[in-house]
């Protein structure tokens, strides 16, 4: 992806410094702010602020935190304490237990002083995995499309929920990955944005479409259901944060409604995500936790003030009673087909185990 021009990944490792170097998602879409991060800690409020955020990117910046931790004490008891606070970070994304697990697995067996140069390492094989894998789905979803992609050179109307995009991973994106695949082979593409209320992820997607010169318009999340009903896109596509052994799929709060109104239709909803996404010990979307997040999320609403400086501006009472469920799961039946860096396949426990079938267990 590129950022003022450049080719950019979300995350930068320096192993030699024992730190990394994120992107602060909450300053976006005004200011590009790179953050150090050089502890543990500061890698478990990161993601549990959402400075960084997506299902994949959460993973990647937990491995590396565990690298970090493992800096400055690798024993067995520091290895645990420090996989269960990142673990402790977030509930939804199976990414982020997917990556601790497998950084575990590969460092619990070595000796305590060979683990932190293993987890440099391992870290920075899941973050080029992810991107490899990423770009494995833009080319399987763009096969996908090719029945929409018109000869006359009609433009492609996608429409996409918060952001599962480039800044949501270490590059490419999941559900983003076919629309830049689509951009760079020539295809005519245009992507229409939900806000995705209450913390406007959507405002993301948005700023890095511009930054790669995809076409977009940004839309209230309300507005969805009316542009699928008046033809106006033809194909929906999201990530996932997890997706259960039998196709249900949790993603971002609001994402159910799109998919109902994708049905309503006749528009293919498609749900863009890696293997690490998928829990096959999850049997059904009803086992999927749901993360709650604080109210102040809805209360308060964040932007520029009239001199440009970031400010908050409260829009509900400090004393309001708000909900705030950040997913919503949709059922496996309103999905059209799941992508993965293996291929697409239906949303179905058959379908996933058609492209996993190492992961079949009598
Ligand atoms: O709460 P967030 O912003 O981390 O939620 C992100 C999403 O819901 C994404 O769609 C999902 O993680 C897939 S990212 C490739």
């Amino acid at each position: 992806m590129n950022i003022d021009g450049i080719p950019t990944r979300t995350l930068r490792a320096h192993p030699e410094q024992r730190a990394i170097d994120i992107i602060d998602q909450s300053c976006l879409p005004h200011v590009l702010h790179w953050v150090r991060v050089a502890t543990l800690e500061a890698a478990a409020h990161a993601i549990r602020a959402m400075q960084v955020r997506g299902a994949p990117l959460i993973g990647v910046t937990a491995a590396y935190g565990l690298a970090i931790a493992l800096d400055f004490e690798a024993s067995d008891r520091c290895l645990a304490e420090a996989a269960a606070l990142l673990r402790s970070t977030r509930p939804t994304a199976v990414n982020l237990h997917w990556a601790l697990a497998r950084m575990e697995a590969a460092l619990a067996p070595l000796p305590p002083e060979a683990r932190c140069a293993a987890a440099w390492l391992e870290a920075a094989a899941i973050a080029d995995e992810d991107v490899a894998q990423n770009v494995a789905i833009g080319q399987h979803g763009l096969a996908l499309w090719r029945d929409l992609i018109v000869a006359d050179g009609r433009t492609l109307n996608v429409m996409t929920h918060c952001n599962a995009g480039w800044l949501a991973t270490v590059d490419r994106g999941t559900a983003l990955a076919p629309v830049y695949a689509a951009h760079d082979a020539g295809v005519p593409v245009h992507v229409w944005v939900s806000e995705t209320r209450p913390r406007n992820q959507g405002l993301l997607t948005a700023w890095e479409l511009d930054q790669h010169g995809v076409p977009h318009t940004l839309v209230a999340d309300n507005a969805a259901g009316l542009l699928l009903r008046r033809g106006k896109v033809d194909a929906v596509i999201v990530g996932a944060d997890r997706i259960a052994a039998n196709g249900d799929v949790a993603n971002k709060v609001g994402t159910y409604l799109k998919a109902l109104a994708a049905a309503d239709n006749g528009i293919p909803f498609y749900v863009a995500a890696p293997r690490s996404t998928i829990d096959f010990a999850c049997a059904d979307g009803a086992g999927i936790p749901i993360e709650e997040r604080d109210g102040d999320e809805f209360r308060l609403v964040h932007g520029l003030d009239s001199r440009g400086v970031p400010s908050a501006l409260r829009q509900a009472p400090a004393a309001a009673d708000v909900a705030n469920p950040a997913f919503d799961v949709t059922p496996a039946w309103l999905v059209r087909a799941i992508v993965t860096e293996r291929g697409a396949c239906p949303a179905s426990r058959d379908g996933l185990l058609g492209l996993y079938p190492e992961e079949a267990h009598d």
